[in-house]
């Protein structure tokens, strides 16, 4: 089946950026959010993210407007109904996720596939809230999104092998390199950061060195571009501990463990730079 529109859910780091990158690539392009606050917010970010490309010379003008013409937005759920790929990055909470996915599986039209762009989830068990588990798979891409090459495209042993090769087809038709995974928590590349994350935490908690030394150690030690506690702040802190939490579930590994410090901080409200303030403090 040709993908001619797409649904993205959820328009905060993540979303937007995806919703971007559809509509770059020629793909009308729907957006949802819970609120007509967080729609505003969501657009206004592709927006300045369209704006920067424009300025920087990587996106003629005309093109920034024929991506911005393509792009929709709504706070319902029904009105995703006839888009043939729903990428769905709202909060890595599963209740959440599984109850969007049920009330979307009774909107749309039997065709339309369902993606998760979850860090840490088994696309399986979103699925299973679906009667769509062949349509089903999980596009993983990472942040910032119009950057970032990789897109992880997962299966599940009830995936279609018509769903696997559509969605693996989509990830290349946005000017991504996918990587195929299995549907174990974390995927690949998740799997092997994010236990590398939560020991920055924890060389930090343990006094090993300050905030800048660590970062600086794997900037300029190892060639990383940017430092774990940096990228902790960009990433997310409450959604790097709620990635922790699902793969400590899964897995039962201390590696996967979120240290106490980074629980604290997400309950202080130190969610990184999207709040403001995370291991570093963010001005504006
Ligand atoms: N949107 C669009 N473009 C952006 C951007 C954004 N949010 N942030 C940076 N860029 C662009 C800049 O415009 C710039 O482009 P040009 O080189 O063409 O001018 C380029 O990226 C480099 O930016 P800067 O020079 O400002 O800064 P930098 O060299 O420090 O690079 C970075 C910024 C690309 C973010 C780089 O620091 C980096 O690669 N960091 C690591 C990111 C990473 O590891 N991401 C994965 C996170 S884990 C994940 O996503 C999975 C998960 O499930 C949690
Ligand atoms: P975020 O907190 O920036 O944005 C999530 C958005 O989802 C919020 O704006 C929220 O209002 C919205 N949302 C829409 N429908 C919702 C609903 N029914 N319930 C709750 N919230 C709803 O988070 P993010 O960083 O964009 O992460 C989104 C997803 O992408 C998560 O599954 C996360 O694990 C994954 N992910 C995150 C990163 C990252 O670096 N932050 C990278 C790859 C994947």
């Amino acid at each position: 089946m040709p993908i001619r529109k797409v649904g993205v859910l959820g328009a905060g780091l993540m979303g937007s950026g995806i919703a971007e990158v559809c509509a770059k690539a020629g793909y009308d392009t729907v957006v949802r959010e819970v609120s007509d606050d967080l729609v505003r917010k969501g657009l206004s970010r592709i927006e300045g993210s369209l704006g920067k490309a424009v300025e920087k010379g990587k996106l003629a003008a005309a093109d920034r407007d024929a991506a911005w013409k393509r792009i929709s937005s709504t706070t319902r759920l029904e009105d995703l109904a006839d888009c043939d790929l729903i990428i769905e990055a709202i909060v890595e909470n599963l209740d959440l996720k599984k109850e969007t996915y049920r009330t979307l599986d009774a909107a749309c039209k039997p065709a339309t596939i369902f993606c998760s762009n979850t860090s840490s989830l088994t696309i399986t068990e979103m699925s299973a809230a679906t009667k769509r588990p062949d349509r089903f798979a999980g596009l993983h891409f990472f942040n910032p999104v119009p950057v970032m090459k990789l897109v992880e495209v997962v299966r599940t042993i009830a995936t279609s092998d018509e769903t696997a090769a559509t969605v693996f087809e989509f990830a290349k038709s946005l000017g991504k390199e996918p990587i195929r995974t299995h549907d174990n928590s974390g995927f690949i590349v998740n799997r092997l950061l994010v236990p590398y994350l939560l020991d920055a935490v924890r060389a930090l908690e343990e006094g090993v060195g300050s905030r800048e030394d660590i970062d600086k150690g794997m900037e300029l030690g190892c060639g990383h571009p940017m430092g774990p506690l940096k990228l902790l702040d960009f990433v997310g802190l409450d959604t790097t501990y709620a990635i922790a939490e699902i793969m400590f579930e899964e897995y039962r590994e201390k590696r996967f463990a979120p240290p106490p410090l980074l629980k604290r901080m997400v309950l202080a409200g130190r969610y990184g730079k999207k709040s403001g303030r995370g291991f570093y403090e963010y001005g504006g």
